[in-house]
């Protein structure tokens, strides 16, 4: 089973993950936890050049395309092994975040982006993928925050840097993409308590793996 998690930054997208893998290995499934970009060896590599403050001049079609680059390779490589050897597969962020943040944050077309991703991913999609959503003040707060206390400055801010406006229209992003996908895409308020959220989420994972 393959799930996704979603949402503008400090939504506490990585605790939940690591909550959730706690909860499934328990119940004796085997999970698989990964990230875009940055999920492969390659992606590796392409996630430093797309979040440096040194590359701040990167065009956003250059910065597309390296995110769809980091995709592929991740599907191929790492993704679809996984699935077919029967692993629960939780990935932080994936093909939504294009459309959230190159399309609703930099307004390329979105039509386009689906088209593109739909290349990157050869027909793999998430069966069920998480939107904690947060507003934007309190995300990027707790972003910045965690940056600092982790000793980030200039190698993962390039988004952190980026206006509150900017932000905004990513929330709004993802929550359109959650309208229009209800079946797939499930939201949960990432306001609550990490274990108030941990509750909610194996509750929607628990349905899907049953159903
Ligand atoms: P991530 O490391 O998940 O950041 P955070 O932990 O702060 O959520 O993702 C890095 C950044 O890349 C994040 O700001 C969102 C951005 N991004 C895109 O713009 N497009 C994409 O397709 C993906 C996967 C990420």
């Amino acid at each position: 089973m393959f799930i996704t998690f979603e949402g503008i930054e400090g939504t506490g997208k990585s605790t939940q993950i690591a909550l959730l893998q706690e909860h499934l290995e328990a119940l004796g499934r085997r999970v698989l936890v990964t990230c875009e970009p940055g999920g492969s060896r390659i992606g590796a590599e392409l996630r430093r050049v797309l979040l440096s403050l040194d590359n701040r001049d990167l065009t956003p079609q250059a910065e597309l395309f390296l995110y769809l680059a980091d995709r592929a390779q991740h599907v191929a490589q790492v993704v679809r092994p996984a699935l077919e050897a029967g692993a629960v597969v939780l990935c932080d962020r994936f093909a939504d975040s294009t459309v959230a943040y190159q399309g609703f944050g930099r307004g390329m077309d979105i039509k386009l982006l689906h088209q593109l991703n739909a290349v990157a991913v050869g027909g793999l999609w998430p069966e069920l993928t998480i939107l904690l959503d947060l507003d934007p003040e309190t995300g990027l707060a707790r972003a910045v925050a965690r940056n600092e206390s982790e000793g980030k400055t200039n190698a993962e801010g390039r988004f952190e840097a980026e206006s509150l406006a900017f932000h905004s229209c990513v929330r709004q992003g993802f929550l359109s993409l959650a309208a229009s996908f209800p079946e797939r895409i499930s939201i949960l308020d990432a306001s609550g308590t990490p274990e108030a959220i941990a509750q909610d989420l194996r509750a929607l994972v628990e349905a899907r793996l049953h159903a």
